[in-house]
């Protein structure tokens, strides 16, 4: 095959596989709001088995499609990055420390604590790949 036919097949191939990540980001968005208003345990459980799948099919795609771009993708992991993301986490902990001052009922106010510890530990475990990624050699 010819260098130009190779290029155009190559594009081809990126093209459709950002739509498909396009399609995979909006089924789990779908299965994700619909998640909450399930009671029973069997569909519970096959979608949380959809969203494991499609986040694994996301990364699949992602690396396909990293590998096409050459290796200056903008989505590595970097410490900028990094560091941008455990102010993210800083963020959503900050405002679910406001919704558990406005949450009246116990339940409620417990549940969203419980996802505050969550975050915590988010902000440790970035904090680590932060050190791992200072440690890296600049490329
Ligand atoms: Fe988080």
């Amino acid at each position: 095959m010819n260098t130009d036919l190779l290029m155009k097949r190559k594009q081809d191939l990126y093209a459709l596989l950002k739509s498909q990540h396009e399609a995979e980001m909006n089924e789990m968005n779908h299965y994700m709001s619909v998640l909450s208003s399930m009671n029973n345990v069997v569909i519970k459980n096959y979608i949380h088995k959809l969203l494991d799948d499609g986040l694994r099919h996301i990364e699949y795609i992602s690396s396909m499609m990293t590998a096409i771009e050459g290796a200056s993708s903008s989505l590595n992991l970097t410490k900028q990055g990094t560091i941008n993301s455990i102010n993210e986490e800083k963020q959503s902990k900050d405002l679910l420390l406001k919704c558990v001052s406005l949450a009246d009922d116990i339940e409620t106010k417990s549940l969203l604590k419980s996802i505050i510890v969550d975050e915590e530990h988010h902000i440790k475990i970035l904090e680590h790949i932060e050190e791992l990624v200072s440690t890296y050699p600049e490329s």
